[in-house]
C-alpha cells in the first residue's frame, strides 16, 4: 500500500505516474481519483482515440482537470487512430460527446504542443529508470508506439497499470473482447510483450465494482463541484451497462487502475500468461489468460479478478471529496 504521509508521520516520496486515457466518464473518475490522490505525482495525461476521436478525449481530459481544479496539470494529444486496425468508437456508451451527463465548460488551459508519443518516451529517458508507472485507461496505442519508436523505454517503465481484456467474464464489445484490447490488439500485444511488470484489471474484476443509487447518491451529495458532477457522469454512464445486464448500476472500470495502486489489498490476482488474439475475425482483440497455467507460457501479467467493491467506493468517495 503506498503510505501517504499522515500515515508514516514523514513526508513520502510521491509516486510518479502517467495517465493515458480516453475520456470517456469512467476514465474521468479515474482522473479525479488520482488529481485527488497526494500519494501520486501525475506527470502528465496523455490522451488517445478510443471512446470518442481524439479531438474530443484530449478537450474531455482537459475539462476534468479544471473541474477537479488542477488547470496546471499537463495534458497532449497522442494517437489518433490504432496501429493497424480502423478506430471503433464507443459514443453509443459514453455520449457523442464522450462526457455526457454534466454540463462542462469548454476547457481554458492549454494542450501541450508536444505529441504524447513523444512526452511519454522523453519522461521514461530523462527520469530514472524503473521510478515512472504508466496508467492506462484506454486502447493501448500510444504506449506501444512509444515502446516501438524507443525500444529503451521498455525496461524503464517501472510498471504499466493496465484496465483491459476479460477472461471468465468475457467481452463487451464483443462477445470475446473488451473495448482497450478491441479497439487496439496489436497494442496490447506490444505492451503484454515487452517484458515490463504489468497489472492487468480486467471485466472479470471491474464487473464486480457497480455504481448503485447508493453509491451514486453519495457523490451526489457532496458539497463540492466534483462530487455532483461525478454523479452525473455516473448517471448517464451506468445506463447502457444496467440495461445490457440488468443491474443495478453499472461497472466502474478505469478508476480501478489508480485504486490497485493505492491499495491493492482491495483485490485478489494471480500471476499469469496473457496472449491477445490478432489475426481471427471471430475473437480478434480476446486477451487469452491462463489462470490454470495449463500451458508453458510465462506468465506476464498481474491478473486481477476479486475486488472489495465497498471498499473500492470509499476510496473513490473520500478522494473526490477532497476536490474543488
Ligand atoms: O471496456 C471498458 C473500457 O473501455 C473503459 O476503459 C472504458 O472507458 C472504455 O475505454
Ligand atoms: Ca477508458
Amino acid at each position: 500500500m503506498l503510505k501517504t504521509q499522515q500515515d508514516t508521520g514523514i513526508t513520502m516520496a510521491k509516486l510518479p505516474i502517467i495517465i493515458d486515457t480516453d475520456p470517456g466518464q469512467d476514465d474521468a473518475l479515474a482522473i479525479l481519483l488520482a488529481l485527488a490522490s497526494p500519494e501520486f505525482e501525475v506527470l502528465g495525461i496523455t490522451a488517445v482515440a478510443g471512446n470518442v476521436p481524439l479531438a474530443l478525449t484530449e478537450k474531455n481530459a482537459r475539462k476534468i482537470c479544471e473541474l477537479a481544479g488542477k488547470p496546471e496539470t499537463k495534458v497532449f494529444a497522442g494517437a489518433v487512430r490504432p496501429m493497424v486496425r480502423s478506430l471503433v468508437t464507443a459514443e453509443h456508451v459514453h455520449g457523442r460527446t464522450g462526457l455526457d451527463g454534466p454540463v462542462l465548460p469548454e476547457p481554458t488551459m492549454p494542450l501541450q504542443s508536444q505529441y504524447g508519443v513523444d512526452f511519454i518516451i522523453e519522461t521514461l529517458m530523462n527520469r530514472p529508470a524503473g521510478t515512472v508507472t504508466l496508467c492506462t485507461l484506454g486502447p493501448l496505442t500510444n504506449l506501444a508506439l512509444a515502446i516501438v519508436k524507443e525500444p529503451r523505454i521498455a525496461s524503464r517503465i517501472k510498471r504499466i497499470v493496465a484496465m483491459g481484456g476479460g477472461f471468465f467474464e468475457g467481452g463487451n464489445i464483443t462477445p470475446a473482447a473488451e473495448f482497450n484490447i478491441y479497439v487496439d490488439p496489436h497494442a496490447a500485444r506490444i505492451c503484454l510483450s515487452s517484458d515490463i511488470p504489468f497489472t492487468l484489471i480486467p471485466l472479470d474484476c471491474t464487473h464486480q465494482a457497480l455504481t448503485s443509487a447508493k453509491r451514486v447518491a453519495r457523490f451526489r451529495a457532496m458539497k463540492n463541484k466534483s462530487g455532483p458532477a461525478s454523479a452525473d457522469l455516473l448517471e448517464f454512464f451506468e445506463r447502457f451497462d444496467e440495461q445490457k445486464y440488468g443491474t443495478d448500476g453499472g461497472p466502474l472500470h478505469d478508476p480501478c487502475v489508480m485504486a490497485w495502486l493505492l491499495r491493492p489489498e482491495l483485490f485478489t490476482s494471480r500471476e499469469v500468461n496473457v496472449a491477445v488474439e490478432c489475426e481471427s475475425d471471430l475473437t480478434m482483440g480476446m486477451t487469452v489468460v491462463d489462470w490454470w497455467r495449463v500451458t508453458d507460457r510465462k506468465p506476464n501479467a498481474t491478473v486481477c479478478r476479486g475486488i472489495n467493491a465497498e471498499g473500492f467506493f470509499d476510496l473513490l468517495s473520500e478522494r473526490i471529496e477532497t476536490l474543488a
